[in-house]
């Protein structure tokens, strides 16, 4: 079967799901991309293989990436500071094989899109060019509980500029007893503020509860309230539909080492629409990097900006990271992006009917789903209502790596290109023997 044939010859419906491991193995067989998890070191637990459900946080090593880095320490063996000039890929133009990787995964055009720094460094970075407030014009809105590290960048790129955090941050909350945020209400809060919101920013996929935010509408009624809309995609890339420059978003930034299996602390991405890209008068943080390549090594005063998304980088390229980056990205060029997509959702939409089977059997379950059915990626969230902790630790003692989040979440994410329907049945298996005994006391 060749990969193009995959969403033809696997269109499951939910409704035909089986909780057998009769249905799991035929849907591995005839899943094209069954050979790519042979691409993956998958992580051992009790001498066997485990069922690595942790993408999410960070994704496996390509077999291939440690090859791909004694390469590029070759070529600095071999040929000092003249690797940038030498070698198969020379380092100064090092960079420039992302962008095209990456344009089908991000849904931009290549000038949109620039490898560079880490996730947060990047979020500081466009913020720096897109959160411009002015005395009437000032707030950020977002979500409520933003991963962390979001949440300090606004805090402190308001203080930066000079305005006070509790008056300029509106976050959009999930309802009353509810854990998703509707996309109405992130419409209503923009409506509400139109007249002083400089800037919308939402993650693509909340890190918690595993909600793809609709970044469609999102960022039409930002435009339409005369603000900026930028997103964090560190838990969307490589992991759903992307079509930032069809959606128009102004700004992207996104981290590679979850779904994208670049790295701990790889090098990260970040996007800017054409129409911001290719101006080179907006205000930014500059670095040589970003210098115009024609006349960069004149090294001249004024900075005169790349009139690219590559305009916003500071510094040198990182080759060694990038060079991991480059191994990873093969495997999805390989692979078919679309490929991937309708396996991760087939693979999450088979984990949600797993758990709810396991649901099923009780009067009282004590497992909540908190991800929205069909708002979601790879990751499924739940709420463990009694013995969250021990139902975790009894999963990783299985053989099961998954993601605890306090209070009492488990956040689960099998990957389309190392985890398998029988891994999403196991799980199932361990997971309700486990609930079987918590509830049976
Ligand atoms: C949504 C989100 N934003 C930001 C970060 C921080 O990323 P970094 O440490 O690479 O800057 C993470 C890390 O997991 C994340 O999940």
């Amino acid at each position: 079967m060749g990969l193009n044939n995959f969403t033809e010859n696997i269109k499951m419906q939910t409704t035909d799901f089986k909780n057998n491991i009769e249905f799991a193995k035929k849907m591995d067989e005839q899943d094209p991309l069954k050979e790519f998890r042979e691409k993956f070191y998958i992580p051992i637990v009790n001498e066997a293989e485990s069922i690595y459900f942790i993408g999410n946080s960070l994704g496996l090593q390509p077999k291939s990436t440690q090859d791909a880095i004694v390469n590029e320490l070759e070529n600095w063996a071999n040929f000092g500071v003249e690797g940038y000039f030498h070698g198969e890929q020379p380092w100064l133009g090092f960079h420039d094989m992302f962008p095209p990787l990456l344009a089908p995964i991000i849904g931009a055009l290549p000038a949109e899109i620039v490898v560079m720094n880490n996730l947060t460094v990047n979020l500081h970075l466009l913020m720096a060019t897109f959160y411009q407030p002015t005395k009437t014009r000032y707030k950020i809105i977002c979500e409520a509980k933003a991963f962390p590290s979001d949440q300090y960048v606004f805090e402190s790129q308001v203080r930066l500029k000079g305005f006070n955090p509790a008056e300029a941050i509106i976050e959009v909350a999930p309802g009353e007893g509810e854990h998703v945020i509707e996309t109405d209400d992130i419409i209503a809060a923009i409506e509400q503020h139109k007249d002083s919101v400089a800037l919308v920013l939402f993650s693509g996929i909340n890190y918690y509860n595993g909600q793809v935010f609709n970044m469609k509408a999102i960022t039409a009624a930002a435009h339409s309230a005369g603000a900026f809309c930028g997103f964090d995609l560190a838990h969307a890339a490589g992991n759903i539909e992307l079509h930032l420059h069809d959606w128009e978003v102004d700004f992207a930034c996104w981290c590679t080492y979850k779904y994208l299996n670049s790295g701990p602390g790889g090098v990260a991405g970040a996007y800017i629409h054409e129409r911001y890209a290719t101006d080179t008068s907006l205000p930014r943080l500059a670095g040589w990097w970003g210098y115009d390549k024609q006349t960069r090594f004149a090294m001249e005063k004024g900075f005169k900006a790349i009139p690219t998304a590559e305009g916003w980088q500071l510094s040198c390229t990182p080759v060694l990271n990038m060079a991991a980056h480059k191994a990873a990205l093969d495997i999805f060029q390989e692979a078919g992006m679309q490929n991937i997509l309708h396996k991760g959702q087939l693979l999450s939409d088979y984990l949600y009917f797993i758990l709810e089977q396991i649901n099923a059997k009780s009067a009282n379950p004590i497992i909540e789903i908190i991800t929205p059915a069909n708002a979601k990626g790879c990751q499924v969230s739940m709420l463990i209502n009694k013995n969250g902790k021990e139902i975790f630790e009894a999963l990783k003692a299985h053989g099961i790596l998954s993601d605890w989040r306090e209070p009492n979440v488990i956040r689960v994410a099998p990957v389309p290109l190392y985890n398998s329907f029988t891994d999403v049945y196991h799980f199932g298996e361990i997971l309700g023997k486990l609930i079987e005994k918590v509830t049976e006391v």
